[in-house]
Parts: C-alpha cells; structure tokens; sequence
C-alpha cells in the first residue's frame, strides 16, 4: 500500500493537456447560463467582486487539495482518499469522502446533460432561422414548447450522453484528452467571436457598466452565499472530477500553478460570457436581470432580430454545447474510473453503463419539466431535488471534508513537497485558508441552504 501507486488509466500527455482538461472541466454552462444571470439579479459588481474573493480564499486552496490528492492516490476519488488516509495513519473511512463526490458528479450530470440538451436544440433551432423576427412571445413559447415535449428532451439528453460514452470509452488520452483539444479552443474561439460582435453591435457600454460597476445595494447577505456557492459550482469543487483529473497529472507539474491558472481561466470566460450577452441584451430592450431564463427565453429574441443573428444565434448555443460536453465527461470519468478498479470492467463497459445510467435517471429530469411537474416531495420536484441535493448538500459537505483533511490531517511536509513550496509562510497561508475560512464559510453555505 505504501508504493506509491500507478493510475491504470495512463496520464494526460503532457502538463499543458491537463491544464486545458481540467480548466475545460470547470468551464461549463455554470460560466455562461449561471453567472450572467446571478451577477445581473445580485448587484452586477458588486456581486462580481465578492465571487472573486471567493475563488481567491477558497476556490483555488481547494482546487490545489483536490489535485494533490488526486495525484498521490492516482485513482478514482474513493480510492486516492483511501490511501492518502492510510498512508498518513489515519481511518479508511476517509474513503467515502471520495464516494460522496463521485456520486455528486454523477448525479449532477443527469440533470445537467438534459440542460446541455437544451443548447443543443437550440442550436438547431438557431440554424433553422426559427428565431427570426420572432416575438418575446413567440420565444417563451418556443421554449415552453421544447420543455414541454419530453420526446425531444429525450432525443437531445441522448445525443450528450451517447457522445459521452464514446469520449470516455476511447480513454484518457485518446477519448478525453482529445475531446478537450477539440472542443474547448473551439469553444474559445467561438466566444471571441460573440464578444467582438457583441461590442460591435450591441450596447457594449451599458453591458460593460452592468457587470462591473458596484452597486453594494443591491448585495444581500443571500447574494453574498450565492457568490460562494457559485465559487464552489463554477470550479466543479468536490464533483470528483478535478481530483480524478488530477490522478492523471504527470509528476512534474506544478500545483499551485496550474491551480491559479484554472481559477483565472474559469473566471474570465464567466466575465467574458457576460460581457457577450449584455451589451446584445441591452441593446435590444431585453430584462438583464431576467434569471435562469436570459440564455434561453432572453436571448433568442435578439438574435431574431440581429444582422448575422441567425449565424451568432448558432455559434452561441455550439459554444455552450461544447462548454457543458466537457464538463459532462469529468463529472462521469470518476463513476468510470472507479467502476474499472473496483470490478476491473472493461473500460468501454464501464463508460455505456454509467452514461446509461446517467440518461435513465437522467428522464426523472426530463419528465420533470412536463408529466411530473407537479409531483412534489417537500416542495421540490425531481429534477429541483436532485439539485438541491448536489449543489446545496453533497458539494459543500464534500467540499467540507476535503479542506479538513488536507488541512488537519495530511502529512504538512508531504504537501510542501507536492506542491513544491519550500518557503513555510505559504503553507502556513494555505492551511489557515483550507482549515480555518473554508469550513466557516462552508458551514455557512450549508445552514443557509437548509434554513431557506
Ligand atoms: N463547473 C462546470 C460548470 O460550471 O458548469 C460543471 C459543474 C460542476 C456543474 C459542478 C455543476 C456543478 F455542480
């Protein structure tokens, strides 16, 4: 056990490929349907600004915990706690931490590849020119005609999650590694390209203004915790996927490093994705502050009526399709990963039964938005439980455990040597920020969730 252990499933080819995996991890629909809307309705810059300091004190100490133990255990989640637990004397309980954020990534992606569904069809909607000249009624309508039809939900949640199982099937390097290299510069290229007309078409200065000049009256305290936990979604903390990305990480690469690279990378495409939609929203009349609904129900309705809408209106939803679609396959690989080691399946087995799954659980969402609407537990339907399970209880507690075992119960010296410090300050730093800020403000997050 204490050999320093070998991941079955190879590594990524080289530092940069990881770094581009796992900041292709965090970027997903969280940085362009989430943020936007949670900035416009939160006080624009202000909220901004807070969410900042949260992916500064938080974000990134638990990102470089997660990556660190991830590379020590090179494993699946439960397996790399395990031993990181058992090397450092301590209970092998620490295991189920890992399966708590395994079964969070998992769950996530049932509801989350039906959203990514959404884009999907909208890009071909966009493409079909159905949004031309189309009133906001018509819009809203085209929306509620898509959600309401579980038929084409299905189709398109299929699409995703047939596509998933083949980039994980193919392996680390030829099905992730290479979907990543697809997808994600595309990705990138496509939102320079939605920015740059969106300055040039749109009302660059009002959108520009809305996201960044602080109005700290509009902040409130549920502001401040959605900030938080936007921190946490945004960076796919405690999902399983960034500590099994990390358990594919060649030796040589620095930790901190590529940490900060992947907060900063993730942080200014959630920036940029604003400052690609506002400036259309305003410029066309359209509620900045409309919620959930701005990407959808909003968006659509300039794009109708736009020069070039048509062809912006079909990058856009690509863009998010690509977005969501790495992300979907770092949030399956641990529930892979760990079915291969632990029942030593063959990988392409192991992909089709958690992508199949994923979509069986995944009509439980479909059906939510339409036949099931009304079937509530407590309040919540399926699809709103599932959520709140994920994002309110399973992140932050796995988020919680994570910093306290990084911080309170792993070997100081060994995390100095893996992330290459030698001066004591920074860890010193560093285990105040992961022992003592982030459990308060976890804990925070979770009885804010709970009382409201
Ligand atoms: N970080 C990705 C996003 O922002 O969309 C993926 C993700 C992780 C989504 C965790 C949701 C989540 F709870």
């Amino acid at each position: 056990m204490n050999d320093p252990p070998k991941s079955l499933h190879g590594q990524w080819s080289s530092g940069l490929a990881f770094t581009l995996a796992a900041t292709a991890a965090a970027v997903g629909l969280g940085n362009i349907w989430k943020f936007p809307y949670m900035a416009g309705a939160n006080g624009g810059g202000a909220f901004v600004l807070v969410y900042l300091l949260c992916v500064i004190l938080i974000g990134i100490p638990l990102l470089m915990a997660e990556i660190t133990l991830g590379r020590r255990g090179r494993q699946n989640p439960a397996f790399s706690m395990r031993y990181n637990a058992i090397t450092g004397h301590h209970s092998r309980h620490w295991q189920w931490v890992g399966g708590l954020i395994i079964a969070a990534g998992f769950l996530i992606v049932t509801y989350y590849s039906v959203i990514a569904g959404w884009a999907l069809d909208y890009a071909y909607q966009a493409a079909l020119n159905h949004f031309a000249d189309a009133s906001p009624q018509a819009i809203q309508q085209l929306f509620a005609n898509l959600v309401s039809n579980p038929w084409k939900l299905i189709l398109w949640h299929s699409f995703i999650l047939i596509g998933s199982t083949i980039a994980i099937g193919l392996g680390v390097e030829r099905g992730l590694e290479r979907s990543v290299w697809l997808m994600f510069p595309t990705m990138l290229i496509l939102l320079i390209i939605i920015v740059g007309y969106a300055a040039y078409m749109g009302d660059f200065r009002q959108g520009f203004q809305f996201l960044f000049a602080p109005d700290f009256s509009k902040l409130t305290t549920q502001g401040v915790l959605l900030a938080l936990g936007q921190a946490f979604f945004t960076l796919s903390i405690a999902t399983g996927s960034i500590m099994m990305y990390g358990a594919y990480v060649p030796t040589r690469v620095s930790i901190p490093r590529v940490s900060c690279f992947i907060a900063g990378a993730d942080t200014l495409i959630a920036l940029v994705s604003g400052l690609a939609i506002f400036p259309i929203v305003f410029a066309y009349h359209l509620d900045p502050a409309q919620g959930p609904g701005l990407i959808f129900e909003t968006l659509p309705i300039a794009f109708g009526q736009m020069p070039l809408g048509r062809l912006v209106g079909t990058l856009f939803f690509i863009m998010l399709v690509f977005a969501a679609f790495t992300s979907v396959i770092s949030l399956l690989e641990p529930t892979v990963a760990f079915l291969i080691e632990r029942f030593r399946l063959r990988r392409t087995i192991a992909a089709g039964l958690t992508c199949f799954t994923a979509w069986f659980i995944g009509l439980g969402t479909v059906l939510s938005f339409n036949h099931w609407q009304n079937f509530e537990v407590l309040d919540f339907n399926f699809f709103e439980s599932v959520d709140f399970l994920t994002a309110n209880l399973m992140l932050p507690l796995g988020g919680l455990c994570i910093s306290i075992f990084i911080a309170w119960r792993f070997n100081q010296t060994s995390l100095a040597h893996e992330l290459h410090w030698r001066h004591r300050w920074s860890l010193i730093i560093l285990r105040g920020l992961l022992g003592i800020l982030s459990p308060l403000v976890i804990v925070l997050i979770f009885a804010h969730a709970l009382y409201s």
